[in-house]
């Protein structure tokens, strides 16, 4: 039997079940402020993913102004800051598909390209990013408190 699963806008009731799922699957953890603050500037791009009655995944983007990751300009960028799904929920499509809503979103809010950082040791989350058209754009040495190193992968909404 195929799980069924709904993504939707967070909404401020779901802020400790996002933390746990967050500390639960990730080592970056974030305050309760740090998520109501996105959620506060960006509430169209901050997704959960709701299977069997529950929140069991979010992903949470925001909209950047800075230095382009693919030209010469200042641009508008997305930002995937922190995507998870709880461990008995992984495998069946909810990270792909709050990763879709996101880029959807982003593309929406104006962005022209989206970037992210993951541990160079991640291989399922780079696998899950380069299915969805990001390419390796650098190494940033030492991003991860314990020394990890992190690949910034782009997706340029332009190609
Ligand atoms: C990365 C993560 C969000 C993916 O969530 P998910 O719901 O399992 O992802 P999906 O089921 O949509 O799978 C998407 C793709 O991921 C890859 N993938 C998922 N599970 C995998 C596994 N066990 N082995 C290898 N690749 C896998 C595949 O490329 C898959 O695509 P496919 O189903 O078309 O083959 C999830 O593994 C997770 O929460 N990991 C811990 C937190 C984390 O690392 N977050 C990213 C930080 S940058």
């Amino acid at each position: 039997m195929t799980t069924r699963f709904e993504i939707r806008e967070f909404r401020p009731e779901d802020l400790d079940t996002v933390a746990l799922i967050n500390r639960a699957c990730l080592p970056e953890n974030y305050s309760p402020s740090f998520f109501l603050e996105h959620y506060y500037e960006n509430p169209k791009i901050f997704l959960v993913a709701e299977a069997e009655g529950k929140v069991v995944g979010y992903n949470m983007c925001r909209i950047e102004f800075g230095v382009s990751n693919v030209r010469t300009a200042f641009a508008k960028k997305g930002h995937v800051i922190s995507v998870a799904v709880m461990p008995e929920y992984r495998g069946l499509g909810i990270g792909k598909a709050l990763m879709e809503r996101g880029l959807a979103g982003v593309k929406e809010g104006g962005a022209a390209e989206i970037y992210l950082e993951v541990r160079v040791s991640n291989t399922i989350a780079v696998g899950l990013y380069k299915k969805l058209g990001f390419k390796i754009n650098r190494v940033s040495d030492a991003y991860y408190r314990d020394g990890e190193n992190a690949y910034v992968m782009v997706k340029d909404f332009s190609i």
